[in-house]
């Protein structure tokens, strides 16, 4: 196997889910976001311990996301959160997803292809309460329950929105959402007395800190894997990081002072120095950003990037305290002897979020269950 490979410890997911689901009213249910591949973690693996710690329903972006699901025999409902286009509502059919729509949806093509297939497509109408990337106005929703009814193949499932700013210290756009879906939701149960629709809105900063933001179902993405949404949002919960990267030293060279290291010559050794060779690069996610910036671990000591992250390898300074040789292991995120690296801190260094450094780490590198 390679040496490099990322680890996640499946126990700490399910004790995450368990504590985000214990924290929920028993009336709620829970739909686990495990878009783009589980947030890099994998979303099999996640979508299984979701569903098996009692996750009602699963969401995905796309209907291609669907696929490894089904294959993988969760038969749970999967919830699509983007918008799907006509040519994508065979998947739809076929993986049993349910998708967003909204006014841009083509229903009657939806509708020709639930016929076609002799079932009934049920449809999350998507609300845009204030984020505005897509969505109804909440106003239009009991006009827009019409529109689907008139559709004999379609049925509406529920309603969903989701909150741009949920994650700041100022909560007031967040209650501002939150609002405009409760006066929706009312206007619908008045129209609707008898059924059951989900409306959700909460994601993981609403679940933590906005209280008005749950409604029948939370949407929890990020705190799953143990991770804040923002540094304004408290971990009330307690939640743990559940990935690690690891590698392995594969090259140690002794260099004078004057050398160029990497691409562009960008870092020039200041004295005599011990430059260690990491083989990970841009194309396994570790963002080039970090090149001259970021920091890995060699015997629990931290080791700067020096030069510039390539496609598939990097260098390091070794301080003299420490003598490394090829094979020694390397954590480029998560704890090493007393020292640890956050997904806070690589993202910050490489002026990003967590969520893009998750996403990012592509499909050359092995994971690893534990
Ligand atoms: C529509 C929707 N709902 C829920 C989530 C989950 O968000 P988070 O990971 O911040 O909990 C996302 C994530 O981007 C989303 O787009």
């Amino acid at each position: 196997m390679r040496p490099t490979y990322l680890t996640i410890d499946t126990s700490l997911v399910r004790e995450n889910l368990r504590k985000i689901k214990d924290s929920l009213p028993e009336w709620s249910t829970s739909t686990a976001v495990i878009k783009a591949n589980g947030y890099g973690h994998g979303s099999v693996m996640m979508g299984r311990i979701a569903v098996e710690e009692g996750y009602e329903s699963l969401a995905v972006a796309i209907p291609e996301e669907s696929v490894p699901l089904r294959n993988a025999g969760i038969m749970v409902p999967i919830y699509l959160l983007g918008l799907t286009r006509p040519q994508s509502f065979e998947l739809v059919a076929d993986t049993n997803s349910i998708p967003a729509v909204c006014e841009s949806t083509d229903l009657e093509a939806l509708n020709k292809v639930a016929d076609n297939h002799d079932i009934i497509i049920r449809v999350a109408v998507a609300v845009d309460t204030g984020m505005h990337r897509i969505g109804i106005k909440p106003e239009d929703a009991v006009e827009f329950i019409k529109r689907v009814e008139s559709f004999p193949n379609l049925a509406v499932d529920g309603f969903f929105s989701h909150m741009s700013n949920a994650d700041a210290a100022d909560q007031s756009h967040a209650h501002g959402q939150a609002q405009k879906f409760h006066t929706m939701v009312d206007e619908i149960r008045a129209f609707r007395p008898n059924e059951d629709y989900r409306f959700s809105l909460a994601n993981s900063a609403g679940l933590l800190s906005v209280k008005d933001s749950l409604f029948t179902d939370a949407r929890p993405g990020i705190i799953q894997y143990g991770i804040m949404p923002s540094l304004d949002v408290p971990n009330r919960l307690g939640l743990k990081p559940v990935l690690s990267f690891h590698s392995e030293v594969v090259h140690v060279q002794h260099l004078d002072a004057g050398e160029g290291i990497g691409y562009g010559s960008t870092y020039v050794t200041p004295g005599p120095m011990t430059i260690a060779t990491i083989p990970v690069g841009y194309a396994d996610g570790y963002p080039r950003s970090l090149s001259n910036r970021g920091t890995v671990l060699i015997q629990g000591t931290r080791c700067p990037v020096v030069g510039r992250i390539c496609m598939d390898q990097f260098m390091v300074a070794v301080p003299d305290t420490i003598t490394v040789k090829p094979g020694d292991k390397v954590v480029l995120l998560g704890s090493q002897g007393h020292e640890s690296i956050s997904a806070l801190e690589i993202a910050a260094l490489a002026s990003t979020i967590p969520y893009e450094i998750f996403c990012g780490f592509s499909d050359r590198v092995p994971r690893q269950y534990i």
